[in-house]
């Protein structure tokens, strides 16, 4: 338990990046289908990992990032299981943001998919907004999947706009 359960305000989170793409994978394991493909994912040399970190050192989850010159796309982020609903992943897009604007970056993005709801609530109540729709693009996946009943189809594109550095 951390001070900040007590008063029920989370501690910051500090994007630690990291090369130990298997411990990555693993707290990843509930953003995506199969551990080679994360894994494969997280490796890849055009993205950056990072564990999220408490202040007092604490792993709570992981975040997966493609940062080009303008642009940062959150390929990934997890929180671990037993610590949602804690106020931690807002607290990693909040540094997320710092990191962004650090970098002179602009814009960030993120596509979930239209059935994930939970996702499509989270994003928006961290400060994205719906950009576009890209029609079918889960459709590759036979038979699809179902979340609350919902098929798996489209990839709903979020954007947040940051404010100019300075
Ligand atoms: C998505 C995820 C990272 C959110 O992390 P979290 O630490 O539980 O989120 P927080 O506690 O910081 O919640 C931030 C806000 O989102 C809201 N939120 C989070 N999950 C929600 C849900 N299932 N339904 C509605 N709102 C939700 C919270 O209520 C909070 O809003 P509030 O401050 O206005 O109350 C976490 O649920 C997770 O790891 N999910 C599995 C992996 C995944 O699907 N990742 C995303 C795709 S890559």
């Amino acid at each position: 338990m951390t001070i900040g359960d007590l008063v029920n305000i989370p501690m910051p989170i500090t994007l630690q990046p990291t090369t130990d793409f298997e411990r990555a994978a693993v707290l990843l394991a509930d953003a995506d289908e199969g551990h080679e493909r994360i894994l494969a994912t997280v490796s890849a040399p055009e993205h950056t990992a990072y564990l999220l970190t408490t202040a007092d050192g604490m792993v709570t989850g992981a975040l997966l990032m493609a940062w080009e010159a303008d642009v940062g796309e959150i390929i990934y982020i997890a929180v671990d299981a037993a610590q949602r609903g804690h106020g931690y992943g807002r607290a990693a897009l909040e540094s997320l943001d710092a990191e962004a604007m650090r970098r002179g970056v602009s814009v960030l993005r993120v596509g979930t998919g239209n059935s994930s709801l939970s996702n499509i609530a989270f994003y928006q109540k961290c400060g994205y907004r719906m950009e576009s729709v890209r029609r079918d693009f889960f459709t590759y996946i036979t038979p699809p999947l179902y979340e609350d009943g919902i098929a798996l189809r489209d990839m709903i594109v979020f954007r947040r706009d940051l404010p100019p550095a300075g």
